[in-house]
């Protein structure tokens, strides 16, 4: 069955929390770089003593002996999964999955959902460029660098899983029920659909953290993906 994994973007530790205590099921929550500047890796901990499998999404992207560096740390807070850029480049890639260990996953960041074709091109500077075929080729290279999966927008998902074969994770935000709001999500599935097309990880945050009733929300995002998986 794939993990749903909630996405603690809130002000502070002390929010993230409290939601935490009003919830059950949650087996998974994502640290993002806002919460973790401001609460630093204590936080991680007192989530980890909570039972909470952390992951840590800083998607980093330095030079490889850098991330290796900060991977290793990560891997010694007890961190069971973290993301780092594909377009570090092959030799960061390896550094990072040598220095990850046998507890830690790393999964690369190919294109931000924030992106289309036109702002990807002029970041890169090479002509016009074809998304899909981009998330494809840094698929193939994350695998080939020893990553444990990669995180792509819901649209890519069956595109990157005949990339990876059967093993490997995908990691997938923008995860919505039908009633919900896109917020700033260009691109959004339901848990069914990311999951029938070979999603592992589903990251959902605003419609659990805005709702009036986040425990129920939550739960019927967990009924979803388990219901998607049988
Ligand atoms: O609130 P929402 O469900 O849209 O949250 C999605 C989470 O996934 C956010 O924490 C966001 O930063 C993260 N994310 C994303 N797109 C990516 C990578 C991470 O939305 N490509």
């Amino acid at each position: 069955m794939a993990e749903v994994i909630l996405a603690l973007d809130l002000p502070g530790g002390t929010e993230a929390l409290r939601l935490l205590d009003r919830l059950s099921g949650v087996r998974w929550v994502k640290v993002g770089s806002i919460i973790m500047t401001r609460e630093g890796p204590v936080f991680i901990r007192t989530l980890i003593e909570r039972g909470l499998h952390v992951f840590l999404d800083l998607k980093w992207h330095d030079i490889p002996s850098t991330v290796a560096g900060a991977v290793a740390a990560a891997r010694d807070f007890g961190v069971g999964m973290a993301t780092l850029h594909t377009l570090g480049g092959l030799a960061m890639m390896e550094a990072a999955a040598t220095a990850a260990g046998d507890t830690l996953s790393l999964v690369g960041v190919t294109v931000l959902t924030s992106h289309d074709a036109k702002s990807y091109s002029q970041a890169l500077g090479r002509g016009t460029v074809n998304v899909a075929e981009e998330v494809k080729r840094q698929a193939r290279t994350a695998t080939a660098a020893g990553l444990a999966g990669v995180v792509c927008s819901p649209s890519e998902v069956s595109l990157v899983r005949s990339v990876l074969g059967e093993g490997g994770r995908i990691v997938v935000p923008g995860i919505r029920r039908g009633s919900d709001a896109r917020d700033d999500q260009a691109r959004v599935a339901s848990a069914k659909d990311a999951v029938g097309d070979g999603a592992t990880h589903l990251v959902v945050g605003r419609p659990v953290l805005q709702a009036a009733d986040p425990a129920v929300v939550f739960q019927e995002f967990l009924e979803e993906a388990r219901c998607a998986a049988s």
